[in-house]
């Protein structure tokens, strides 16, 4: 089964698909991280990537899309859940024909209904374990209180330089302008179906998972 989680920075699209990958064996392909880390090995790609990130502003449709590709060769038996892709009509052009070249299809397109004002303070207070990744955030989940991460015990902690709030206001500006304008093609399609994603971490989870065993 292959899904696309959609909805402006801060959504909650991670935070699902990592909870979708742990418990159904599929693959988040996550082109912000992919993006990360290209620019963390300072590849071409990375090279390229850096500053248009930085700014909150979208890299091309040409490298993110070739990114999914490449991704998507390397197998995902279990269904692949696309998070931060697609993000133009353009690039949901592309993930079509990436899908139908391997004779692959969407089964949904699960739109995560926020409310942008909310989402300022859940990105700019978010942090993550610098060595296992786990999520942590200024208000909503702590670390423990010896400072060290509850999941490997490491101390050390990272931000992500784009979750400063004028950054955030950019992406959320570039998310109405590009990436809202795909779902009427996917409406068309009755592939569209909305989850709260101001309800709890816990909540939302459950709502895809009946979306996903319907
Ligand atoms: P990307 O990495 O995709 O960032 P984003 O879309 O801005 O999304 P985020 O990762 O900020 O949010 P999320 O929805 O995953 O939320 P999360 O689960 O972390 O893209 C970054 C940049 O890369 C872009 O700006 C662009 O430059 C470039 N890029 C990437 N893909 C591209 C593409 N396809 N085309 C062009 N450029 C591209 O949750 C956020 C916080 O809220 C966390 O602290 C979490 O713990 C908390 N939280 C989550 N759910 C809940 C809940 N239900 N209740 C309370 N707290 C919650
Ligand atoms: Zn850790």
């Amino acid at each position: 089964m292959d899904i696309i989680l959609l909805g402006p920075p801060g959504a909650g699209k991670g935070t699902q698909a990592k909870r979708l990958e742990q418990n159904r064996g599929m693959v988040q392909m996550s082109t912000g991280d992919m993006l990360r880390e290209a620019v963390a090995n300072g590849t071409p790609t990375g090279l390229k990537a850096k500053a248009v990130m930085e700014a909150g502003e979208l890299v091309s449709d040409a490298i993110v899309s070739a990114l999914i590709g490449e991704r998507l060769d390397r197998g995902c038996a279990h269904g692949a859940i696309f998070d931060g892709f697609p993000r133009t009509k353009h690039q949901a052009e592309a993930l079509e024909i990436l899908l139908d070249e391997r004779g692959r299809k969407l089964n949904h397109v699960i739109e995560l209904v926020v409310d942008e004002e909310m989402l300022v303070e859940r990105i700019t207070g978010r942090f993550t374990c610098a060595n296992c990744g786990a999520g942590y955030h200024d208000k909503f989940h702590r670390p423990k209180v010896d400072g060290t991460c509850d999941v490997c015990g490491h101390h050390e902690f990272k931000r992500r330089p784009d979750d400063n709030e004028q950054t955030v206001r950019t992406r959320m500006a570039e998310y109405r302008a590009k990436t809202a304008p795909i779902l009427p093609i996917y409406e068309e399609k009755g592939l569209v179906r909305r989850v709260d994603g101001m309800a709890s971490v816990d909540e939302v989870a459950a709502a895809i998972d009946a979306i996903l065993d319907s």
